[in-house]
């Protein structure tokens, strides 16, 4: 009989290995007990479905000891001290362009507001299994899904993570619809978050030279998604990521973090702890505010290491409507444009983005798809 050839054998041991992969991440999604549900299981080895490239590896990009430090932007008093106003339109602007990231502090949310906010995600990923499986899904036109890996079957790695993931505008749940263990701190939370959200557009829209309503006024501040993530505890953390690089494909997040760290972002090349600052929020840009500034902002990639301290609790709080069709286009917008600086993309509506954003393997930005 004739042997097979090494590319023959090559090509079965791939087609092997994908099946294999495959029947592994169906075993894992069926289970409807996440990442958390393997730690409780008690096992000590991370399975093969989440081991990252050695690349992508929290050893392969060393941050060094750089003297660079994500800037913290603090809001007290912009509303009644107009030159403290501008001062803070220069410095949301300068931190915009730069890194796409900054910290906010003295914006208003009570720190036990963000507190129990924490308790409630920590509450929930904590339950039972049997309890929060009837909110598994990956059907996320529900507003309610309780999952692992919103992508689990697309990319190359699963990452040590769970997520429960709300939209809470434009139609927010009634309370009997979300998890009895965090309702209500969901719902005040939200509202809280959606404020800060608005004054946020107004300093972005400022820094861009345009009248204060001009963001909000483009609908920009209508869709609130909540994804609040868990993070167990890893037992092999040099081997997989808690999140892998990625940009957020919305106009901004707003994100709530724990004191445990590991969220990282890059920038000049050299991955940047945005170390945790007690009553702080992260506030990074998206793609979509990337696109209507027309590069003037920039959408940083960032990433979570995984940790073996755990676990971490986040709430990444995603400005767009990323599950209701609204018709609207986003482009470029008139005013930032001129002969000199000619529209770097054509206009899309947030579906359209977003679909062609989580189609493909990788959550990098999907800006590239819109260029002209
Ligand atoms: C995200 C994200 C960071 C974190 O959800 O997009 O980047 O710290 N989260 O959980
Ligand atoms: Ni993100």
């Amino acid at each position: 009989m004739e042997a097979f050839s090494t590319d023959e054998a090559n090509e079965n041991k791939q087609k092997y290995d994908l099946h294999d992969r495959v029947c592994k991440l169906k075993a894992f999604d069926e289970s409807k007990a996440g990442v958390k549900g393997l730690v409780d299981a008690g096992i000590t080895k991370v399975p093969s479905i989440f081991v990252e490239r050695p690349e992508n590896l929290r050893s392969a990009l060393a941050s060094g000891d750089s003297c660079f430090r994500v800037p913290i932007i603090d809001l007290e008093d912009i509303a009644k001290d107009p030159s403290r106003h501008q001062e803070v339109v220069n410095e949301v602007r300068s931190a915009s362009k730069t890194w796409g990231f900054f910290q906010v502090v003295k914006h208003g949310i009570p720190t036990a507001v963000l507190e129990e906010m924490l308790d409630g995600v920590r509450r929930f990923h904590e339950l039972d299994a049997g309890e929060k499986r009837c909110f598994y899904s990956r059907d996320f036109t529900r507003g309610i899904a309780y999952h692992s890996n919103f992508n689990l079957y697309r990319t190359e790695a699963a990452n040590w993570r769970d997520t429960l993931f709300c939209i809470m505008a434009p139609n927010a749940p009634v309370a009997e619809d979300l998890p009895a263990v965090c309702h209500d701190i969901m719902l005040e939370f939200s509202k809280q978050v959606m404020n800060l959200g608005i004054t946020l557009f107004e300093l972005r829209s400022e820094a861009l030279g345009l009248k204060q309503n001009h963001l909000k006024d483009m609908d920009c501040a209508e869709g609130l998604v909540l994804l609040s993530q868990y993070y167990p505890k890893c037992p092999q953390p040099e081997l997989t990521l808690g999140a892998s690089k990625h940009a957020d494909s919305d106009f901004f997040t707003v994100l709530l973090q724990d004191h445990v760290g590991g969220l990282q972002v890059l920038h000049q090349n050299q991955w940047i702890d945005v170390s945790p600052v007690p009553g702080a929020l992260v506030v990074n840009i998206g793609d979509l505010l990337q696109l209507v500034s027309n590069d003037i902002f920039k959408s940083a990639e960032h990433r979570v290491l995984a940790n073996n301290v755990g676990p971490r609790v986040s709430v990444a709080c995603f400005f767009y409507t990323a599950a209701s069709p609204s018709p609207r286009l986003y482009g470029p917008i008139k005013e930032l444009i001129s002969e000199g600086d000619p529209p770097k993309y054509r206009e899309t509506t947030i579906m359209e983005y977003v679909s062609r954003y989580s189609a493909r393997g990788d959550e990098t930005s999907a800006l590239q798809m819109f260029k002209l």
